[in-house]
């Protein structure tokens, strides 16, 4: 019998964000965030487990990994493997199809995708929020990465209560995420820092959890109304918001780089032009335009003088996680 399975988890963008841990240990936010999973960015992950072999063996992009980023996929596996009452270490071979660490969460991708294919190489059969939970593990934003499109991760209290489930929408099929390629490089700081060094010393920190639960609600309602204009603007303050909490840290950082502003400052321009978009971002310099895919040629056109065609990928709605029949991924 064979013990492998390979799954796809596709990567998401949060349009409320997710800043900030209540517990760590247990992975619990501080606050629910509500994401758009994309089709253009995803992670295709195989998974041997072997009762003979002596230790996990990971793979990413055909190197492997080693240190504390192998220990992070072992810790994971234990989880799998704890859940199962099974010793079994495993061979992990993963691919992304997203540019790793340049603040286009591929850590959302790789855990949803590790937790699809690790459960059902074992023999669990999870249900699709069993699968948030034990995803959610991973990293934060991996739970919402399980679903297909829109996704709310509600905080919950406890590590039963904090999981995402897919959000009803209407009227926006033709939405489109149209990333910009500021620096494609590894970022800084991780994600997992900055929300400890925000958490622990910046004075906005009370404010943003506050509104973030209030915009949350908002954003669930505009998204079921589809109402585009409503989703934008939710978008934009709930990034804005969040970098001012990095801003106001001890001591501060910014994920932002000159092209970063660029990108911001085209937005707002071609808005007062009539070509309605919006932007968000994350934990690096890329910057994600919210769109619609009708003002997607006049968007390139502006974003592509300034940056280069190949520096803008136009993203759309994206499935959620899949178990394929596949032979080891190939990456690409
Ligand atoms: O789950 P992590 O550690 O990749 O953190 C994600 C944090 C943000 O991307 C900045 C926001 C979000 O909700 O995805």
């Amino acid at each position: 019998m064979s013990h492998q399975a390979t799954a796809i988890a596709h990567s998401n963008i949060a349009l409320i964000k997710y800043w900030g841990k209540r517990d760590e240990a247990r992975m619990l936010p501080m606050n629910g965030s509500l994401s758009l999973t994309l089709d253009a960015f995803y992670t295709r992950t195989r998974v041997r487990f072997f009762p003979e072999l002596g230790e996990d063996h990971v793979r990413l992009d055909g190197r492997t990994l080693e240190g504390e980023a192998a220990r992070k996929v072992s810790r994971f596996l234990d989880r799998v493997r704890a859940l199962k009452g099974h010793e079994w270490r495993a061979e992990v071979d993963s691919c992304n199809q997203v540019p790793t660490g340049a603040g286009l969460a591929s850590s959302a991708s790789a855990f949803a995708a590790l937790a699809g294919a690790a459960s059902a190489a074992i023999g669990l059969e999870l249900s699709p929020r069993e699968l948030s939970i034990l995803a959610r593990k991973g990293s934060g934003s991996a739970c919402r990465s399980i679903f297909p499109g829109f996704a709310l991760w509600q905080a919950g209290t406890d590590d039963q209560s904090s999981y995402a489930r897919p959000v009803p929408a209407s009227n926006l099929d033709d939405l489109v995420m149209l990333v910009v390629v500021v620096n494609s490089g590894h970022k800084g700081l991780s994600s997992r820092e900055g929300m400890r060094r925000t958490v622990a010393t910046s004075p906005f920190y009370p404010a943003w959890v506050e509104h973030a639960e209030r915009d949350l609600e908002r954003m669930r309602i505009a998204v079921l109304e589809g109402d585009f204009t409503r989703i934008g603007t939710l978008a934009e303050s709930s990034a804005m918001r969040m970098h001012a909490t990095m801003l106001s840290a001890e001591p501060p950082f910014c994920y932002w780089e000159g092209g970063s502003l660029l990108a911001m400052n085209l937005v707002r321009q071609l808005r007062d032009e009539g070509h309605e978009c919006y932007f968000t971002m994350d934990a690096g310099p890329n910057v994600k335009i919210i769109a619609r895919e009708a003002t997607v040629p006049r968007l390139r056109a502006a974003l592509g003088e300034h940056f280069g065609e190949e520096a803008l990928i136009t993203a759309r709605p994206g499935p959620g996680l899949r178990i394929e029949d596949a032979e080891a991924p190939e990456c690409r």
